[in-house]
């Protein structure tokens, strides 16, 4: 029954998850060292100033009414905070916070068992919640609506359903793919915060603060260049920080500096947008091998020697946000600003763009005012 608030769900969650350098996935080790690093504040959280403030006001209202805050959805991509915001709503509303996973509920009495078991106030925090199967889904629009779950009692023909009081909670669910939430659960939401990639100068912030715990000596230009090769996402911006920490220790004086910087950055093969081995392989290959494409993704796969599920979840969710590649119907095409990237001459008369349907958009991306037209 205490299994699934179990904290190692983050171990079980981060099982498939591929050790790249700027992989915006956890892998097993980090989620150790990432929890030190975690804000425990709305003060201490820094960008997302949209979603911040929202909250904020969500928490502030509820706490003068005396009521528990309306349920909170958090959605965005992997490594931009959502987790860290779900415990800092626990730590500002001085309750406890109990953690699952939709993954980790197997059953739905499980999950009856977990919400009747909240203190009044606490929040149930659900990552992936996506993910959770639906009897469960179905007995949380219950709990979420009416603070009621029904307890199955007795097996087969004779079982009866008694609806029993759960105390006043509030859900936080995370997902990194809101699309694939149900509209019954959405709706059930109060509160839904959109987070987006960070700023380089709120990834400086992050750096900073990141290194002042570390107890590591980092200058305003050794943080641009960390932060410039950071993919907008904390995380991996304190990945990169530690990687570059090592390198300081080892080859320098241990200060960060740009020098320090760039050269433990080489080293890791993580270049000035951030792009790492694998991604610039993809890209090498689909201007010199297949002269921009289009190319199917199974085929530029196998050219760089991967998986085409890599390729596509890895390598191509970043490249089309930078405004490096372009997936059309037809196939992948890499953009001018990959030509350009790879410091190759644009082919003249220009790239294969005239008929792409490029994927939508990213907020705060630079793939917006490409593909804008
Ligand atoms: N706003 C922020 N300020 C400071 N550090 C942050 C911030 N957002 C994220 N971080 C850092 O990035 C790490 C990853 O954040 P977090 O685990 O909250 O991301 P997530 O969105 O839950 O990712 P996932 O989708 O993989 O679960 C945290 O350990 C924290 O150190
Ligand atoms: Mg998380």
């Amino acid at each position: 029954m205490s299994a699934p608030f179990d904290r190692s769900l983050t171990g079980e969650l981060a099982d498939a998850t591929p050790e790249w350098t700027v992989s915006p996935q956890a892998g097993d080790e980090e989620r150790v060292v990432e929890s030190a690093l975690r804000p425990h504040s709305l003060e201490d959280f820094i960008g997302q100033p949209k979603v911040a403030r929202q909250l904020a006001l969500v928490l502030e209202g509820a706490k003068r009414r005396g009521r528990t805050p309306d349920h909170v959805l958090l959605s965005g991509p992997p490594g931009l905070g959502k987790t860290s915001l779900a415990l800092i709503i626990g730590s500002e509303l001085g309750t406890s916070v109990k953690i699952t996973s939709g993954p980790a509920i197997e059953r739905s009495g499980d999950l009856a068992a977990m919400l009747s078991n909240l203190a009044p106030g606490d929040v149930l925090f659900i990552d992936e919640i996506h993910r959770i199967a639906r009897p469960a889904e179905e007995l949380l629009y219950m709990a979420m609506e009416d603070f009621r779950v029904d307890v199955v009692v007795g097996k087969g023909p004779g079982a009866t359903a008694i609806p029993l009081e759960i105390n006043p909670f509030t859900l936080v669910g995370a997902t990194t793919r809101a699309g694939l939430l149900t509209g019954p659960l959405r709706d059930r939401f109060g509160f839904v915060g959109q987070m987006e990639f960070y700023e380089p100068a709120d990834l400086q912030r992050v750096l900073a603060r990141s290194a002042a715990l570390l107890g590591v000596e980092l200058t305003d230009e050794g943080s641009a260049e960390i932060a410039g090769r950071s993919r907008g996402t904390p995380r991996i911006a304190n990945r990169l920080l530690r990687r570059v920490r090592d390198y300081a220790e080892v080859e320098a004086d241990g200060r960060v500096t740009r020098q320090v910087a760039e050269a433990a950055l080489a080293l890791y093969d993580v270049d000035h947008l951030g792009l790492d081995r694998l991604d610039r392989a993809v890209l090498e290959a689909l201007v010199g091998k297949f002269g921009g494409g289009p190319v199917g993704v199974a085929t530029l796969a196998v050219a760089v020697g991967e998986e085409p599920h890599t390729v596509e979840e890895v390598c191509e969710p970043f490249l089309v946000r930078a405004g490096l590649l372009a997936r059309t119907p037809r196939g992948r095409v890499a953009t001018e600003a990959a030509w350009e990237h790879l410091g190759r001459p644009v082919p003249r008369g220009g790239v294969p763009l005239g008929r792409v349907t490029a994927d939508p958009p990213v907020p705060g991306s630079s793939s917006e005012t490409l593909f804008d037209a």
